[in-house]
């Protein structure tokens, strides 16, 4: 699997990114379990993507698409859909990467894999992340106080983009 984008490399995580990966999540995570996620978890999944310049093989950012468990909302419980995880480090944010990241994953889900929607549950106060998605053809589903990890609740809005609405988007008009 690997994607292009005018300016990006979308690809797998491969064992010499774990660096690069804890440089993007710095203080913000608990470091030895997400080391763990990417020992066992992202370097076989098809759906953990590393950002790389198409200049620099360093990885400035991470995409991955979650199944989430059946507690948590899902606005398209009745689709095969996954829940958008995104982030950039810190270094690299406010310069168009991630929109331009989050565009080709949609386009190479509603394209070359058999889901039908996907989904991103945002607090409210994440005005970047907002900005992300609109910017990304999604629409607002549902605001409310949700479950946001397994000890937190928070103020959430849904945001998703369907298979037949990106069929139909300009966002994705070529
Ligand atoms: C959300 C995040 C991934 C965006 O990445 P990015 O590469 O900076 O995104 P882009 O440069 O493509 O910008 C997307 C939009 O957010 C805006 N934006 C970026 N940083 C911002 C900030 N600190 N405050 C307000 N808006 C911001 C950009 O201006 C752009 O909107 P615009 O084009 O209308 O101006 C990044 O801020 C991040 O990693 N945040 C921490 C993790 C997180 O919150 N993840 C989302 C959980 S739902």
């Amino acid at each position: 699997m690997k994607i292009k984008t005018d300016r990006l490399i979308i690809r797998k995580f491969i064992k010499k990114d774990l660096n690069d990966y804890c440089e993007i999540l710095q203080d913000e995570y608990d470091i030895p379990s997400a080391i763990t996620d990417f020992n066992k978890k992202f370097l076989k999944s098809d759906y953990d993507f590393a950002l790389v310049r198409k200049e620099n093989p360093k990885v400035i950012g991470m995409v991955n698409l979650y199944n989430q468990p059946l507690f948590l909302y899902n606005p398209y419980s009745d689709m095969n859909s996954k829940e958008f995880s995104v982030i950039m480090n810190p270094c690299m944010r406010g310069k168009g990467y991630m929109t331009e990241a989050v565009k080709g994953i949609v386009k190479h889900t509603f394209e070359k894999t058999n889901l039908d929607a996907l989904y991103a549950r945002i607090l409210i106060s994440n005005i970047a992340s907002l900005k992300l998605f609109d910017k990304c053809g999604f629409k607002f589903i549902s605001k409310e106080q949700q479950i946001i990890n397994s000890h937190e609740i928070g103020e959430v809005i849904t945001k998703g983009i369907t298979k037949s609405e990106y069929k139909n988007s300009p966002i994705f008009q070529k």
